[in-house]
C-alpha cells in the first residue's frame, strides 16, 4: 500500500476552535471588535508572562509595529540574524531603517552573538533576536550586549510560541516580541500576529499605530495625527487564536515528542546534523531542521529530499541567508563579509515533517525512509 502524503506541516485544530469561530460568526461581530480579541489577547499574555498584547493581521506586521512603537526609522540599523526568514529584514526596511547581518552560530544556528559587537555602528539602535525553528537564542548574551550599548532589544517569536530560557518563556525575554500564527505556526489563526511586551507606552503606541491612528480614547472626528496602519486583526481569526492558546502546551508536548523519536531514529546515521538544544533552554521544535554533510551521508541534501518526495514526504530546504537577497542588495544593505555558518546551512539544511498532528508511525516511517535511501545510495 502506497504511504500516505505526509506533509512537512499542518495545522492542528483540536480544542474549540469551530465552537468559538461559529459564535463569533453568529455574534455578528466578524470584524476587529468583538470579545474574542481582548480574550485571546489576554490569553496569549499570560501564556507567555507579559503584561500587554496587542493583535495583528500576521507576523510580519507584528515585526514592523514592534518597530514603529521603538521609534526606528531613516537613518537608524536594526542588527538581525543572516540565517532568518526574510520577513525580520523587510519589517525593517518598512521602517526605513537599514538591516545589519550577522552570521549564525554553528550549533543552535540562531545568531551568533560572538560576532555582534563588530556590527555595531553609532547608527546601530536595536538588535533582533530570532529564535530559529523553535530554538531560543542566547538572551542573557544579547540582554548584556543590548545593556552595554544602550540599544533595544526585540524578539522575533514567529516559530518559537511555549519555548523558555532560563525558566521564562521566549516573547517576554526583551523590550517588545513578535509572534506570527500563519497556519504551519505552533499556534495559528491562519492569518495572524501578535505584539506582546511589558512596556505601558509601547503597547499604547502599538494600539493606536495599528489602528490607522485613530485616537485611543475613542473619538472619531477623523484628524489624523500621524500616520498609521490597518493592523487589525478579526474577531473571527482571535476566535480561532483563543482556542488555540487553550491547547498551547499539548501542541509544544507533541512537537517535542516529534524531536525526540527523530533523534532516536536517525541520530546514529553519519552526516545528519541535528539543531541543539542549548543549556538552560527548552526548545519547541517547531521544524526539525537536520543539516546533511554530504561527504558522510554520501548524498547532498538536494537529493535527499527529492527521495524523500519519491516516497510522498514532504521537506523543505533551509532559508536563504539575508545577504544573498536580491532586494536587500536593490535596498542598499551591506551584503559583502564572511556569512560562513549561514552558507553552510542555507545550503546542507532541510526539515523533516514536523506537524502537531503527526503520530509516532509517522516519524517512524519517515526515519526509516531516510535510513532505506541511505542504505540504498
Ligand atoms: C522568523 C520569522 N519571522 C517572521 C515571520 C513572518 O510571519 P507571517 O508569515 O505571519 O507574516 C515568519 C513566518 O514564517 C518567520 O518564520
Amino acid at each position: 500500500m502506497e504511504r500516505r502524503y505526509i506533509p512537512v506541516c499542518e495545522p492542528l485544530l483540536a480544542g474549540r476552535e469551530k465552537e468559538y469561530v461559529m459564535e463569533a460568526l453568529e455574534s455578528g461581530w466578524i470584524s476587529s471588535s468583538g470579545k474574542y480579541i481582548p480574550a485571546f489577547e489576554n490569553a496569549f499574555a499570560v501564556y507567555i508572562g507579559v503584561k500587554h498584547a496587542v493583535a495583528v493581521t500576521n507576523g510580519t506586521n507584528a515585526i514592523h509595529l514592534a518597530l514603529v512603537a521603538l521609534g526606528i526609522g531613516k537613518e537608524d540599523e536594526v542588527i538581525i540574524p543572516d540565517f532568518t526568514m526574510i520577513a525580520s529584514a523587510f519589517a525593517v526596511c518598512y521602517t526605513g531603517a537599514t538591516p545589519v547581518f550577522v552570521d549564525a552560530e554553528p550549533r543552535s544556528w540562531n545568531i551568533d552573538t560572538k560576532k555582534i559587537e563588530e556590527k555595531l555602528t553609532a547608527r546601530t539602535k536595536a538588535i533582533m533576536a530570532v529564535h530559529i525553528y523553535g530554538h531560543p537564542c542566547e538572551m542573557k548574551r544579547l540582554t548584556e550586549i543590548a545593556k552595554k550599548y544602550e540599544l533595544t532589544l526585540i524578539e522575533d517569536a514567529a516559530e518559537i510560541h511555549g519555548a523558555e530560557y532560563d525558566g521564562q518563556k521566549c516573547g517576554s525575554l526583551s523590550d517588545i516580541a513578535a509572534f506570527s500564527f500563519f497556519a504551519n505556526k505552533i499556534a495559528t489563526t491562519g492569518e495572524g500576529g501578535m505584539v506582546l511586551t511589558n512596556n505601558d507606552e509601547l503597547a499604547q503606541k502599538c494600539r493606536y499605530y495599528k489602528n490607522l491612528c485613530f485616537p485611543l480614547d475613542g473619538e472619531r472626528n477623523f484628524l489624523h495625527n500621524d500616520i498609521g496602519f490597518n493592523y487589525r486583526m478579526s474577531n473571527i481569526h482571535a476566535a480561532l487564536g483563543l482556542a488555540q492558546v487553550e491547547k498551547l502546551d499539548y501542541y509544544v508536548e507533541k512537537r517535542r515528542r516529534n524531536n525526540k523519536l527523530y533523534a532516536q531514529y536517525l541520530s546514529d546515521l553519519p552526516g545528519i546534523i541535528f539543531q541543539e538544544e542549548l543549556p538552560g533552554s527548552k526548545s519547541v521544535y517547531w521544524m526539525n531542521g537536520i543539516v546533511i554533510e554530504e561527504e558522510k551521508f554520501g548524498m547532498h541534501r538536494d537529493e535527499l529530499m527529492k527521495k524523500l518526495k519519491d516516497a510522498r514526504i514532504d521537506t523543505r530546504c533551509f532559508f536563504k541567508g539575508m545577504h544573498v537577497q536580491h532586494s536587500l542588495i536593490k535596498y542598499g544593505c551591506n551584503c559583502s563579509g564572511d556569512y560562513e555558518t549561514t552558507e553552510w546551512l542555507s545550503e546542507n539544511g532541510l526539515y523533516l515533517p514536523s506537524g502537531s498532528n503527526l503520530t509516532p508511525d509517522d516519524i517512524e516511517s519517515i526515519s526509516s525512509a531516510i535510513r532505506k535511501i541511505h542504505k540504498n545510495h
